[in-house]
């Protein structure tokens, strides 16, 4: 028998407390956050759904290799155990470890980047796109068509469009291309999983050319999860294997712990090209800390290697993707507009769908994620306009291709109940949906605005 109720495949050992506000509290809390929920302090949010990077609870297992945490200073056995388990499951020979992606991000974008440089992806995540554009180089953006159109369904909506990649090739020249990068799964583009096909395309598209291709393989746990169900040919192949293959397409590969490594902290960048290894290396050192241990403690790292096993378990993983499909599919039933099918991590509300009457420069999005807070202390980020939108030479917003919500799910923090509860939210959501206005923005930073800009109520 199939049971409908997704059980969580884990027990409660330690509980954290929530604490619960009311309205009033919640309005008081907004305004000094300028309307800004990354400016809300934690105790004063019920679920927090910002994001599911480094916010993942860890196993009795990975705490008690945090115990075993060796904090030498050189050649530590908590670094050689991730090592390994980074190169068991790349198959890269040259692992550095980082504090977390974006440290990842830059040592590898800097060395490669600069001016005249482009990057072709996916979709950059905003710290990727970030570290391109601080180097001096351009980051494009090649989705498939069918990930723009967020109700149309697709089993793998996050991969890149192979005809485009060759177009810009063909208009920089392959020596102007510092790397083809490809999200796994496509968290900037919904949560969207990469098809294996799509990987072996752009691999093949990569080595024609002598183009570097790098995976940012955050979430490549949960990817595989999506080619084993969705794509012919995996039904047989274990999830580690699917990722394992994924990983052999590419040159090197940028991971963010905070996801799929099921850990607080940490990251790595992985590569097949030593002389490329020992550059970033030299600024590893410099910036991160010594080679053997980047900016991690040595219990962070036993954590890592525990963590990169645990992910890749069925049960788990059955259910991190289940319970994700769950929320996506009940918001669905209600009437709000998703971007469907559901990602791995999160799920992605059409806020331009939800409030047509609200103009792009009046920030759809950032009022769906104040809403939410407002109605529920619920805590989550605007994927659109506010993260991607720019001037033109007249100071008029160039928005985003979509104005998301994220609803991003921690994992193993979560139960069912917690779910339903932001389930309930959105029927009153609707409600509420005329009486919202738009948002001004009265200060923001030259970079990753997202995060501290201000707000004002139109
Ligand atoms: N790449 C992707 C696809 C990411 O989603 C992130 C982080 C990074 C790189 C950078 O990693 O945070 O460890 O420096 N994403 C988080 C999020 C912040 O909320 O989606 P990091």
């Amino acid at each position: 028998m199939q049971f409908k109720t997704i059980i969580e495949p884990f027990r409660i050992k330690t509980v954290e407390r929530i604490r619960l506000t009311t309205p009033e509290q919640r309005e008081e809390y907004l305004q000094h956050a300028h309307f800004n929920p990354f400016l809300l302090h934690s105790d004063q949010v019920i679920i927090d759904l910002l994001t599911d990077s480094g916010t993942s609870a860890m196993s009795s297992a990975q705490w008690a290799g945090i115990m075993r945490g060796d904090e030498s200073y050189a050649g530590a056995s908590s670094w050689l155990r991730m090592e390994k388990a980074v190169q068991d499951l790349t198959g890269c020979p040259y692992i550095l470890p980082t504090h977390q992606g974006r440290a990842a991000e830059h040592l590898l974008y800097t060395r490669i980047g600069g001016a005249g440089k482009v990057f072709i992806s996916n979709t950059h995540f905003d710290t990727t796109r970030a570290n391109i554009e601080f180097s001096g180089a351009t980051a494009i953006d090649c989705p498939i068509p069918e990930n723009s159109d967020p109700a149309l369904l697709h089993p793998f909506k996050g991969n890149l469009d192979t005809a485009k990649l060759l177009e810009n090739i063909e208009k920089y020249g392959p020596e102007n291309v510092a790397a083809v990068v490809l999200t796994v799964t496509n968290n900037s583009g919904g949560g969207q999983p990469v098809s294996m096909e799509n990987a072996r395309q752009v691999s093949e598209i990569c080595k024609k050319y002598g183009i570097r291709f790098i995976l940012d393989a955050c979430r490549i746990a949960e990817n595989a999860w999506f080619v084993k169900h969705r794509e012919p040919g995996f039904e047989h192949t274990t999830y580690r294997e699917i990722a394992q293959q994924m990983f052999g397409l590419a040159d090197g590969c940028i991971m963010s712990a905070k996801k799929d490594a099921l850990v607080n902290m940490g990251g790595f960048l992985a590569l097949r090209d030593l002389d490329l290894a020992v550059q970033c290396r030299t600024v590893l050192i410099i910036t991160e800390g010594y080679s053997t241990y980047g900016g991690l403690s040595g219990r962070d790292m036993e954590a890592i290697a525990i963590g990169l096993e645990e992910v890749f378990e069925p049960d788990y993983l059955h259910y991190r993707i289940k319970s994700t499909e769950y929320l996506a599919e009940n918001l669905h039933a209600l009437g709000i507009p998703i971007m469907r099918p559901a990602g791995g991590h999160a799920v992605y509300i059409d806020a331009r769908a939800f409030y047509p009457d609200i103009p792009l420069d009046q920030y759809p999005g950032q009022v769906m994620v104040c809403e939410l807070y407002r109605l529920a202390g619920i805590r989550c980020c605007e994927i659109g306009s506010v993260m991607f939108g720019k001037y033109d030479a007249s100071g008029q917003l160039i928005p985003a291709t979509m104005d998301l919500v994220r609803l991003a799910i921690p994992r193993r923090v979560y139960t069912q109940s917690h779910i339903d509860y932001v389930i309930e939210t959105f029927e009153e959501l609707r409600k509420h949906r005329a009486k919202a206005s738009g948002f001004r923005i009265t200060y923001e930073p030259p970079f990753l605005r997202h995060f501290t800009a201000h707000f004002a109520t139109i």
